[in-house]
């Protein structure tokens, strides 16, 4: 098949060059000419694993092109999937701006019939709105399907080949056949519905997880104030078949491009429709009062944070991404330096996305741990990238000043060599 995908960010880009690579000829586009430019070399302007390799076996066998151009996406093409971003503006509603102005595009340009599949995670009951839409001011038929995507930053390629479910929403068969066409190399269920409903499914998964994740939070907390461990009770939890072992890790919460804005998004959606969905609102709640137990967990331990020196370990959301959007480290940050921290971050890849956001010149920046430890009073591990759990804790005491405390906001350290090392060990449940 012919197929345009407007947008390259991590789920265009990865759509579209899983695409390629099953042997669709794909157009890839993109309005920011700087991505462009870069894509057309060969290079991939997000930090996703595999997705470089599958890029360049894509452009050799000229399956894939780059264009800042949308006009020529949506002449001679079987398909266009939407995957613009979604972003939450600031009183928590859903942009749809991107998305409209793909619309429209479609509306004004498309001189063939073609299907047009949304993987942009959009408030459900717009591809019916968007449906009427093009049935009245489009020249040439348009089909429609939601199909949203459920693909992990960092593990997006995996995901793709690999994902539990291809969730396929449209009123008609033929398109739902267009679109299982598109997944026939993934052997995964493909699950056909509704429009509203497939959309559904997309904030509901998200907010599924979401609370799985404040819930085990909440129970962290309470763990720390009767004395139970969450390294217990979480596993233990988890061997129950219905509850299952995944998004069970207590520590800072979750951030990233998707939760926070989809849980947010819905909250705002349900009240909106009337609903007051108060489950969601405190998962919301927990979640960010996460953020700022961290802090006060430092400032007790510290006793001030004037003149005090803190390392932080971690910035990106999570490990094996540099996205740094709704990561908890750049909040925690800001909260350290307005109590009068001296802060040190450390990440393999995402300084570069903290500097173009934030900078303060009370916070430096280094890639070895080692060195941001050198004269810290505490250290805050708050992205458990690999790089950071194996180190030489001898050396790491050497560097440091008293109280020696590492703050473990994840749980991945090990808590009791640590103390028996002399450090001051504070980790999020732990006994
Ligand atoms: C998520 C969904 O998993 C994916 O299906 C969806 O399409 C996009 O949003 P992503 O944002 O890449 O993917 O991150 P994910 O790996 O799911 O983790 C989200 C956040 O939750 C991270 O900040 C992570 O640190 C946190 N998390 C996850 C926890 O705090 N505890 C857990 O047990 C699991």
């Amino acid at each position: 098949m012919n197929i345009s995908v407007i947008g390259t960010g991590y789920i265009g880009l990865v759509a579209a060059c899983c695409l390629a690579n099953s042997g669709h000829q794909v157009f890839s586009v993109d309005k920011d000419l700087d991505k462009i430019e870069k894509l057309n070399r060969g290079v991939i302007p997000i930090y996703e694993e595999g997705l470089e390799t599958l890029l360049n076996k894509a452009q050799q066998s000229g399956k894939i092109t780059f264009s800042s151009e949308i006009g020529p996406a949506l002449i001679n093409t079987d398909m266009v999937i939407i995957a613009v971003g979604t972003p939450a503006t600031a009183d928590g509603r859903v942009d749809m701006s991107y998305v409209n102005d793909v619309a429209e595009s479609i509306i004004d340009l498309a001189a063939y019939p073609l299907t047009v599949i949304m993987k942009s995670t959009v408030p459900p009951g717009t591809g019916k709105l968007l449906c009427k839409r093009f049935f009245s001011r489009a020249k040439v038929p348009i089909s429609y399907s939601s199909n949203p995507e459920f693909l992990r930053e960092g593990k997006a390629v995996w995901d793709w080949y690999n994902t539990d479910r291809i969730v396929i929403g449209t009123e008609n068969q033929e398109t739902a056949e267009k679109v299982m066409e598109l997944y026939r190399d993934i052997d995964a269920p493909k699950i056909c519905m509704d429009i509203t409903s497939a959309e559904m499914v997309k904030y509901a998964s998200n907010a599924f997880l979401a609370t799985k994740i404040s819930f085990i939070n909440e129970i962290a907390n309470l763990c720390e104030r009767v004395g139970a461990s969450i390294d217990a009770v979480a596993p233990a939890i988890g061997m129950d078949q219905r509850i299952g072992p995944h998004f069970l890790q207590a520590g800072l919460g979750y951030g990233g491009s998707c939760f926070p804005k989809d849980t947010t998004g819905l909250d705002y959606i349900s009240s909106f429709n009337g609903y007051h969905f108060s489950l969601l609102k405190s998962v919301i709640e927990v979640n960010t009062n996460q953020r700022v137990m961290i802090v006060r967990k430092i400032t007790q331990a510290l006793d001030d944070l004037h003149d005090k020196k803190v390392a932080v370990w971690g910035l990106s959301f999570k490990p094996d991404t540099d996205d740094v959007r709704e990561a908890p480290a750049v909040d925690i940050i800001k909260h350290l330096i307005a109590e009068g921290a001296h802060v040190v971050a450390c990440d393999p890849v995402a300084i570069d996305q903290v500097k173009g956001v934030f900078t303060h010149n009370r916070l430096d920046f280094n890639t070895n741990p080692y060195e941001t430890c050198r004269e810290s009073n505490a250290i805050l591990l708050a992205t458990e990238w690999s790089q950071f759990l194996n180190l030489d804790w001898i050396r790491i005491k050497g560097l440091m000043k008293s109280p020696y405390l590492v703050i473990d906001g994840r749980n991945v350290l090990d808590d009791k060599t640590l103390q028996n090392m002399g450090f001051s060990y504070i980790g999020v449940g732990r006994s």
